[in-house]
């Protein structure tokens, strides 16, 4: 059949030109918003808690559920600040997966804190609470699930842990915009929730990151963190109160701009997310039955999930001997869809360069066993075209695993 020659080898693409041609670009400007931002230029208000600013916090914290939303420059100072907001100092402990982007792990060294990498659940590879359990020493400090690709770590299991032993916890939603746990918003379930909003994200400004928290005490010095001391409500120049002794502050102050192309943006967000849930869920229904191929589990209590990426796990055992993930890739790739690798173990990035005793591993077996030999990545907006694309996609796969797998 000429459909089943793989395009690698002079077949016709699963995906075709045209339906690429669906894909659109992301971020996604928008001309309402160039018009606001032009507004936002002329007035020379661009920073300093600005009526942008004020109004996205508010919108966004109520989209998620949370009573408090401290806005910043990114989605790394907003992970430091949440630990130091919690009292997290040098010689303390924080426990994080071991497969996410460093910045995770480097909030905890900022501060002169060791990370220390805890494995993940093999179905939705976000943070396993029974390794948890065992990681925790006397020095632990808090805990930083990640909801990696939009997945859930078990937030039930987890903030049994945080009650029984006191330990915080801080959820890193930088890929979960829009992800709702049994009801809950991500992000308003641990003691702090951290956003990243950098171009790539489901919700995106560039640059730009939040806080989250139902504390009025934590939101202050979140606040304060960030804003140099500056308590919420102070003008440039006139702060009424200073903040906390010893409570070292920062300038990462975000900007009016990048404040207003998030409140326009989160206007899309409720529909583009339950579009991408609503293709992801259908994608992996038809590709269930392949050979050799799994997708990351959904969150376990997940009502709606945030797909920052779609991830395809490969079985390197069910190939046909001589192949292995890079076959699959350049397979995929000439059908039309390429496939990102995902993230390796943080402690051996090639960013990474913190000494030995800087850090430790307490647990590795899945992180290890699911990274690039393993891992297929898509981006979310694959996930934001039609059902037609859905069906090249799987018919991709499909083509691809019946070729080379046993
Ligand atoms: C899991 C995770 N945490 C934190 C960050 C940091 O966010 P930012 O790039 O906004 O600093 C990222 C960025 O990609 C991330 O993927």
């Amino acid at each position: 059949m000429k459909f089943d020659k793989l395009a690698i080898h002079g077949g016709r693409p699963a995906v075709t030109d045209t339906l690429k041609r669906s894909l659109k670009p992301w971020p996604q400007p928008c001309p309402r918003t160039a018009e606001r931002l032009k507004q936002v230029y002329l007035s020379g208000k661009w920073s300093f808690n600005g009526a942008c600013e004020q109004e996205f916090c508010r919108k966004f914290a109520d989209y998620c559920g949370a009573r408090h939303g401290v806005f910043m420059v990114n989605g790394t100072v907003t992970l430091e600040s949440a630990l130091h907001a919690l009292g997290v100092k040098a010689g303390d402990e924080v426990i994080v997966p071991g497969n996410t982007w460093i910045a995770t792990a480097m909030a905890a060294a900022y501060l002169g804190a060791k990370p220390v990498f805890v494995d993940v659940e093999p179905d939705t590879l976000c943070l396993d609470p029974a390794q948890v359990r065992r990681a925790i020493t006397r020095k632990t400090k808090a805990v930083i699930p990640v909801h990696l690709f939009g997945s859930m770590a078990d937030m039930d299991r987890l903030m049994k842990i945080s009650r029984e032993t006191g330990i915080p916890l801080v959820e890193d939603c930088a890929h979960a915009q829009g992800g709702f746990w049994n009801g809950k918003g991500l992000g308003t379930i641990g003691s702090i929730g951290s956003f990243s909003f950098q171009q790539s994200k489901t919700l995106a400004s560039g640059e730009g990151g939040i806080c989250l928290t139902q504390d009025d005490e934590l939101a202050d010095k979140l606040f304060r963190i960030k804003h140099i001391g500056y308590g919420a409500g102070q003008k440039q120049g006139e702060a009424a109160t200073g903040p906390s002794s010893g409570l070292i502050c920062h300038n990462y102050r975000g900007l009016e701009f990048n404040a207003l192309i998030l409140t326009e943006s989160l206007k899309r967000l409720k529909a583009q997310t339950a579009q991408r849930d609503a293709n992801a869920r259908y994608f992996a229904e038809l590709i269930q039955d392949v050979p050799g191929i799994t997708v990351q589990a959904r969150g376990r209590r997940a009502d709606m999930q945030g797909y920052y990426n779609f991830v395809m796990l490969l079985d390197p055992r069910a190939l046909k001997k001589g192949n292995s993930i890079k076959e699959i890739r350049e397979a995929l790739a000439a059908e039309g869809m390429p496939c990102g690798r995902g993230y390796g173990p943080v402690y051996r990035h090639l960013l990474w360069n913190l000494p030995a005793s800087a850090y430790r591993i307490h647990s590795r077996a899945v992180v290890e066993d699911s990274t690039d030999n393993r891992m297929l990545t898509l981006m979310h907006t694959w996930l934001l075209a039609g059902k037609p694309m859905m069906k090249a996609m799987a018919g991709a796969v499909g083509k691809v695993m019946k070729a080379y797998a046993k």
